[in-house]
């Protein structure tokens, strides 16, 4: 089929590159010309496994770059809509940009085409579309509006558009749904899966094809917020029980081991760590609670899973007060500042909001993260140092913090990470190890939700005091 993708973020760039991949023709379109050119070139301007591989596969073939609007709406059959939906100073999603590639696309409506909104949006977004292409003058015969939500993570999105656990579909009209199964017969009826050069099926992805489900436009809005609220409700309800579990003694890894074996609540997004960040849960929650609120219902659950979330950061900062004492002067290595591990993306990234209140504190902070490094130093200026590596970031170091799940940081060579540090203490956001391991290497470890595992000397001073 022939697609228009409209937005070459996150979104659009693997939502273009994994449709031309289901054998779709594409056109990937922006406003920004230098953004255009570089793709047209071949630069890939995220940080997203198995991207840059589909990229060349189909540039210049089954998908292509354009400036123009208008034209990739003549050409297409179906327009996906992957703009930007930034949050207002008051959390509602800013919906402009959606607009004006609504307003442009109504003139170049001349045969049936679906408009798709994907970006995370309110509800009634759908009908506001409809209403702008009509208003511009387009046959509403011509056209259906349809709702696609996304499901990606970043850092897996490639594979969780090509193995989705399911594939939701708003649409008001049998035409409009009929053509949309039709996009994704490929993964539905499980085409893509027998082909011998398929990207490969991550491990823990459903084996069977994936559902794809039809709703009412509002429905497949509403299942989008809904789906990220219910996820970020999960990570804070995982933090609030692991603060009962540093009170009490009790051990989180255990406890969730316990929780996720239900099936009816399941093991994942069930780690305890610093809190969730990202373009993503931190706006949606904002944006589902307005939606809430403007629909008269006072949704205080959404309200709680946020300030938790805050919490979190704030209680690990006063650990590593707790471990250290005085925070003005002391160097600590820092290892991770994206949102999450695997993407370059620092949004809303807990971990760099730490060090941003770390530096305030006064420490001195050297970081290091696999990806992020560049767009950590535009946002931290001078305040910080970056180092090459782990080992570099924690040369030195009175103490080192793991901010960010990035797999290379739970891998760490320990001996050699002890014999560059100043005092074998670290204090980990993340959880990425085994307390008994540490201590084992000559570590004070602490973590969240667990008792701190402390080296034989460190644990001879405190049972001196706890005797004292
Ligand atoms: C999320 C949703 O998962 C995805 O479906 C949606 O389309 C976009 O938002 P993403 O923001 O890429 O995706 O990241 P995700 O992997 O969901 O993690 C979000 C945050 O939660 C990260 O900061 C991560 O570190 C944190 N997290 C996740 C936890 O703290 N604990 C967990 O168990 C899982």
């Amino acid at each position: 089929m022939r697609i228009a993708v409209v937005g070459s973020g996150y979104v659009g760039l693997v939502t273009g590159a994994c449709f031309a991949d289901l054998g779709h023709e594409v056109v990937l379109v922006d406003n920004d010309e230098q953004r255009v050119e570089a793709l047209r070139k071949g630069e890939v301007p995220i940080h997203e496994r198995f991207l840059p591989e589909l990229l060349t596969r189909h540039r210049g073939g089954r998908i292509k770059f354009s400036g123009d609007l208008q034209a990739a709406t003549r050409a297409s059959e179906a327009i996906f809509i992957a703009v930007g939906t930034p949050p207002t100073e008051s959390g509602d999603a800013d919906m402009s940009y959606v607009e004006s590639v609504a307003r442009e696309i109504s003139g170049a409506v001349d045969e049936y085409k679906v408009i798709v909104e994907k970006s995370t949006v309110p509800v009634y977004t759908n009908d506001w579309i409809r209403t702008i292409i009509t208003r511009n003058g387009t046959d509403p015969e011509l056209f259906d509006v349809a709702s696609n939500p996304e499901f990606l993570r970043e850092g897996t999105a490639v594979t969780d558009f090509l193995y989705p656990d399911r594939i939701v579909v708003g649409a008001e009209s049998e035409r409009a749904a009929e053509l949309m199964c039709q996009i994704y017969s490929p993964l539905t009826s499980g085409w893509y899966y027998g082909r011998a050069d398929a990207i490969p099926r991550p491990e823990k992805a459903q084996v069977s094809p994936p559902r794809l489900i039809v709703t009412s436009a509002q429905s497949a809005e509403i299942i989008k917020h809904a789906s990220n609220a219910f996820l970020a409700m999960k990570i804070s309800f995982v933090n609030a029980v692991a603060s009962i579990c540093e009170s009490v003694g009790a051990n989180v890894e255990q406890v969730c081991d316990g929780i996720g074996a239900d099936s009816r609540i399941g093991p994942r997004f069930l780690k305890p760590g610093i809190g969730y960040g990202g373009s993503c849960f931190p706006k949606d929650l904002m944006a589902f609670r307005a939606v809430a609120t403007e629909s008269g219902y006072d949704f205080r659950l959404l309200e709680e899973v946020i300030r938790i979330n805050e919490d979190q950061r704030r209680r690990f900062l006063r650990k590593v007060r707790s471990v250290l004492w005085t925070l003005r002067g002391k160097r600590l290595g820092v290892l991770g500042l994206a949102f999450k591990g695997g993407t370059d993306d620092i949004r809303e990234s807990p971990a760099l909001l730490l060090v941003q209140e770390l530096l305030r504190e006064g420490c001195k902070v050297c970081a290091y993260d696999p990806a992020a490094m560049e767009r950590a130093k535009e946002a931290l200026g001078n305040g910080a140092e970056f180092a090459a590596d782990a080992y570099q970031a924690a040369k030195g170091a009175d103490a080192v913090l793991i901010l960010t799940e990035w797999e290379e940081f739970a891998a760490l060579d320990l001996e050699r990470l002890r014999g560059v540090v100043k005092y074998p203490i670290v204090l980990d956001g993340r959880n990425l190890y085994d307390p008994a391991a540490m201590t084992a290497h000559g570590f004070s470890y602490y973590s969240v939700g667990r008792p701190p595992a402390l080296s034989e000397p460190a644990a001879a001073r405190s049972a001196k005091r706890e005797h004292a």
